[in-house]
């Protein structure tokens, strides 16, 4: 059976690079890009584009029904800042978009399903350093409680409803094409910006705060892997671990420096130091890496490279 895509949230960070790449892949004809408005000319423009709102079921319904969608990446959040903002509403969006896609798989409207989900489902009582699969999760964000019970529900509808749904927990997104938008690791990517526009960044970090992140063409190629890997090779149905580079404000800076010497970074850290004090450090994917070959590639030196070779 021929492969037709429904991309929901589109013009997002994630959203946008996945597809152009689906694009690539399957062909114009073959790949429905949607979100909430028109954010993004290259997704728009160059292929087609839906508005749709990822709190409507009968809307999501017409659209596969329409173009006869057989999977459904489904990339509309609320991340984790601004979800603290906007208690009721990241629940809202997070959980019954979600609700909305697997149920269209359980009616046999859809074969398969790409959910992301994030390491904003570990909490403070986690095992911070190499955080194995399966460990203690207790979330202390809106956002990581929404992406837990997530977890939790895509494994129910695989096991009840044998949903093929399928998902990864994505590090911190480090991307030029489309900045991120309201989450904690989002400094990695604003820090390139400003050390070329300003020569200088403050961090709403402090200097040894280490996170999980990931170029963004590992987070994409890792996507595209997990959705083309047999189905029976997908043995976590929650999500998985997911892991590429580990590294602090400070590190980060230091890579930055090797380019641009003058570079100078303060840190002035916010409320979001608590959200990236609850994560881990670094992530132990040897699940993914073992159930269906999964490898980064950029690590912080490479990854800077071209990051500040595209956005000059
Ligand atoms: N990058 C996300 C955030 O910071 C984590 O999934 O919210």
């Amino acid at each position: 059976m021929k492969t037709k895509v429904l991309i929901i949230g589109a013009c997002g960070q994630i959203g946008t690079e996945l597809t152009h790449k689906l694009r690539d892949i399957y062909g114009i004809d073959n790949v429905v890009a949607s979100d909430i408005r028109k954010l993004n000319n290259d997704v728009v423009n160059n292929g087609i584009f839906e508005v749709i709102n990822a709190l409507d079921y009968n809307q999501i319904e017409h659209l596969i029904e329409q173009y006869q969608i057989t999977d459904v990446y489904l990339m509309a959040a609320l991340l984790s800042a601004t979800a603290e903002k906007n208690p009721a509403f990241a629940w809202d969006l997070n959980m019954n978009s979600l609700f909305h896609v697997l149920n269209l798989a359980k009616a046999g409207k859809i074969k398969k399903i790409f959910w992301p989900s994030s390491i904003a489902v570990f909490g403070p009582t986690t095992p911070r350093i190499n955080t194995p699969q399966y460990t203690i999760m207790e979330p202390t964000t809106v956002y990581g409680i929404s992406k837990q019970t997530g977890e939790r529900w895509c494994e129910y509808y695989n096991k009840q409803y044998g949903v093929d749904v399928r998902s990864i927990r994505y590090p911190g997104l480090i991307s030029w094409t489309t900045e991120p938008g309201g989450g904690t690791t989002d400094y990695a990517v604003d820090i390139y910006h400003k050390a070329l526009s300003d020569g200088a960044f403050e961090c709403f970090l402090s200097e040894d705060t280490a996170l999980p992140m990931m170029y963004m063409d590992d987070a994409i190629r890792a996507t595209i892997e997990i959705m083309q890997a047999d189905e029976d090779k997908i043995k976590i149905r929650s999500s998985y671990n997911l892991s590429g580079v580990s590294f602090t404000p400070k590190e980060i800076a230091t890579e930055i420096k090797k380019h641009i010497p003058d570079f100078t970074i303060t840190y002035k850290p916010d409320f979001r130091q608590k959200i990236a004090d609850s994560w881990p450090a670094s992530i132990d994917d040897s699940n993914a890496r073992e159930d269906w070959q999964w490898k980064h590639q950029f690590d912080l030196a490479s990854m800077t490279i071209e990051m500040l070779e595209n956005l000059k």
